[in-house]
């Protein structure tokens, strides 16, 4: 049986740092490959050109990645209804917000560990949280679900507190577009 990612004392068993060239990155299996290849090709890159970075959930006594997220500034436009949700009384409709641009679990530790995804989410909005105390104003948490591999992913971020955009989907509609308001 899975145990719960919250009651096995994670801060004895794993640690949350930012990807570095020395971390490996071989391994990683999350069952899509894009993710998996993103992890090993392209983050580090992404993140020393400033567009996007990466932090990891790794198991201190093997050093085995068990998560990795990837996240971006981001700003969301909102109708004068979903501006009323959250009341927010502004003229603009753009809104500011920091977006999870990648999500991934390892494959061998989801199997172990129930949680993973939804503590990195957690971990993500503590940022975001501490970024708007001391640095750059962002009232949601966004995330575009990747509705191509996997339309459950919706049922994930809905238990997590996000809710849809009105302005739903990508060029494409392989993603549903989606945010979290951190402040309510
Ligand atoms: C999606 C993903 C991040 C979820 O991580 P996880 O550690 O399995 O999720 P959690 O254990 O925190 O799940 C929290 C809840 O969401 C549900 N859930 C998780 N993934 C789900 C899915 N794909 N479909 C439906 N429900 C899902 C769980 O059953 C759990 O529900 P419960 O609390 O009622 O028991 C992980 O499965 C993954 O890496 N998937 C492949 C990559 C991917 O799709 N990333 C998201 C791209 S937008």
């Amino acid at each position: 049986m899975r145990q719960t990612f919250d009651k096995i004392g994670r801060s004895d068993y794993f640690k949350f740092e930012i990807l570095s060239p020395s971390k490996l990155c071989i391994g990683f299996d999350c069952s899509i490959p894009e993710y998996n290849d993103y992890l090993t090709n392209d983050a580090l890159r992404s993140q020393n050109d400033h567009i996007a970075l990466t932090w990891l959930l790794v198991e201190k006594s093997t050093g085995k990645i068990a998560s990795y997220m990837s996240l971006i500034m981001d700003t969301i436009k909102i109708t004068g209804a979903e501006k009323e949700l959250h009341n927010l009384n502004y003229p603009f409709r753009t809104i500011p917000a920091m977006k999870i641009a990648k999500l991934a679990v390892n494959h061998s530790f989801s199997e172990k560990y129930k949680g993973i995804g939804s503590f990195m989410i957690t971990n993500a909005e503590l940022l975001a949280l501490s970024c708007n105390l001391e640095y750059c104003a962002a009232r949601f948490l966004t995330v575009d679900a990747d509705i191509e591999h996997d339309k459950g992913v919706i049922a994930f971020y809905e238990k997590n507190g996000f809710i849809p955009n009105a302005e739903l989907y990508n060029k494409k509609r392989t993603t549903i577009s989606m945010r979290k308001d951190i402040y309510r």
